[in-house]
C-alpha cells in the first residue's frame, strides 16, 4: 500500500510516504532559504518521497525559533520560497509549509521581547516572555493566515499548522503554559481557540480547496498537561471545521525530547504513536499522517493495512537517506539505517541537519 497513489483533500501524491517537518537550520539572518535547501528538497523528492513537510517556517518575526530556521513573514521572501517548491515538483513530489511561531521556545536573544499565552520565566538559552495581549493574538493568527496564503503564491501544494512541540499554539492548548483566565484560557473549548481561529483565517486566504494539514500535540507527557481525551476531541473538533489531514505527536519541548525518541530499531520502539492514532481514528474520518519511529517497511505497511493511518511520516530516517523511499520501493532494503541517536542537529561550524550518528551521509547516486 505504501507505493499507491493516494489523495489529502484535492491532492494527489505518488505514494504514502512523507517527510515530516524537520528545521533544516539553512537559512540566512532574516530567514532567507539558502541554495543549499533547495538542493536538499531536490535531494529528497528525486529520492521519492510523495510528500515533503518543509521545516517550520516562522509567521511573524516575533515567532523565530532558532538561528537558521526559514521566514515566510513577509512577501519578501516568496521568490526565494518559490526556489524550495520548484526543487520539490522538478523531481514530482509534492510541498507543504509548515507554518509556526515559537512563543517563548525562542532561542535567547533572537527575538526582542518574546510572547506568550501567559507570562513565563525561562531556563537559559530561552528568555523570558511576557502575556500576549488580544490586539497581539489577533495579529498573529492574522500572520498564520498570510504565511498561508504567501506558501500558496510561492507554488507550495499545501500548508501544516504546526500544533505541537511547545510552540505557541501548543503553549495555548496545554494549561502548562496558559493560564489565561479570559476567553483564550480556562476551558478546553478556551485553549483550542486559538487554533480554531487560525485554521478559519487560513482556510479564509487560501480557499477551500487548497489542503491544509496540522501537526497535532495530541498530549503532553504530564497529568497535569493536555490529556489524550482533549487531543482527541480538538482533532474531531478540526476535522468538523475542514482540517484536511493531522499528523499526531505530542509531549512539550521543556519535557526533553518526548516526541523524537531514541534507540528505535525495526520491531523495537517503532511506531511509538500509533496508540494515540488509534484513539483518533475512532472518532475522526480525517486522513491521519503517522510520525515517530517509522523504521521498518513491515511496520510501515502493517499500519497501513490496518487502517490505524493513511500516510507514513518520516525526519531523522531522511535526514541520512534522502533516497530511502526509491531504495524501499525497488527492495534493496527493508528498513531505514537510522539509528536515532538524535544527533542530527548541527555542530558550532555546520551548515544545517546531517546524519552524525552513522558518520557517511550517504547521496541519492549510491
Ligand atoms: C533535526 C530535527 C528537526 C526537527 N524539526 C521539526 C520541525 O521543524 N517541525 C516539526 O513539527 N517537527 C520537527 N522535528 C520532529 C520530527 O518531525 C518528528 O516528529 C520526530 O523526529 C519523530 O519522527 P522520526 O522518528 O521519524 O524522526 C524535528 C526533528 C529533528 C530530529
Amino acid at each position: 500500500m505504501l507505493f499507491e497513489e493516494a489523495h489529502i483533500g484535492s491532492l494527489t501524491l505518488r505514494n504514502r510516504l512523507i517527510r515530516s517537518a524537520t528545521a533544516e537550520m539553512m537559512a540566512d539572518e532574516v530567514g532567507q532559504p539558502l541554495p543549499q535547501l533547495a538542493s536538499l528538497y531536490g535531494r529528497l523528492a528525486s529520492g521519492g518521497i510523495g510528500l515533503l513537510i518543509t521545516g517550520h517556517m516562522y509567521v511573524h518575526p516575533s515567532g523565530k525559533a532558532h538561528p537558521g530556521m526559514t521566514g515566510i513573514y513577509s512577501d519578501d521572501l516568496i521568490p526565494e520560497l518559490r526556489a524550495l517548491s520548484k526543487a520539490v515538483h522538478a523531481h514530482g513530489g509534492a510541498a507543504a509549509v509548515q507554518i509556526n511561531h515559537a512563543g517563548r521556545q525562542s532561542r535567547g536573544g533572537l527575538v526582542d521581547d518574546p510572547i506568550a499565552p501567559s507570562a513565563h520565566i525561562a531556563t537559559p538559552p530561552r528568555s523570558n516572555a511576557r502575556e500576549m495581549t488580544i490586539d497581539e493574538i489577533e495579529t498573529i493568527i492574522d500572520a498564520y493566515a498570510q504565511a498561508a496564503r504567501r506558501a500558496q503564491e510561492a507554488g507550495f501544494d499545501a500548508v501544516q499548522i504546526h500544533a505541537a512541540h511547545g510552540y505557541l499554539v501548543s503553549q495555548f492548548l496545554s494549561p502548562l503554559a496558559n493560564s489565561r483566565t479570559d476567553a483564550w484560557g480556562g476551558s478546553l473549548e478556551n485553549r483550542t481557540r486559538f487554533l480554531v481561529r487560525i485554521l478559519a483565517a487560513v482556510r479564509q486566504q487560501v480557499g477551500a480547496d487548497f489542503p491544509v494539514l496540522a501537526k497535532l500535540g495530541i498530549r503532553d507527557e504530564s497529568s497535569e498537561g493536555l490529556t489524550l481525551d482533549e487531543g482527541v476531541h480538538i482533532v474531531r473538533q478540526l476535522a468538523s471545521l475542514g482540517l484536511d489531514a493531522v499528523e499526531i505527536s505530542g509531549g512539550l519541548a521543556d519535557t526533553g525530547t518526548f516526541n523524537i525518541v531514541g534507540d528505535i530499531g525495526p520491531g523495537s520502539n517503532e511506531a511509538y504513536f500509533r496508540p494515540w492514532a488509534q484513539a483518533v481514528r475512532q472518532v475522526a474520518q480525517l486522513p491521519i499522517l503517522l510520525v515517530g519511529g517509522m523504521r521498518s517497511l513491515a511496520t510501515m505497511e502493517a499500519v497501513l493495512a490496518s487502517g490505524d493511518a493513511q500516510f507514513i511520516s518520516m525526519c531523522r530516517p531522511l535526514i541520512c537517506e534522502p533516497d530511502l523511499p526509491n531504495r524501499l520501493a525497488a527492495g534493496l532494503q527493508s528498513a531505514a539505517a537510522c539509528v536515532s541517536k538524535n544527533r542530527c542537529w548541527p555542530r558550532k561550524d555546520d551548515l544545517g541537519i546531517s546524519c552524525k550518528c552513522l558518520g557517511v551521509v550517504r547521496s541519492p547516486a549510491t
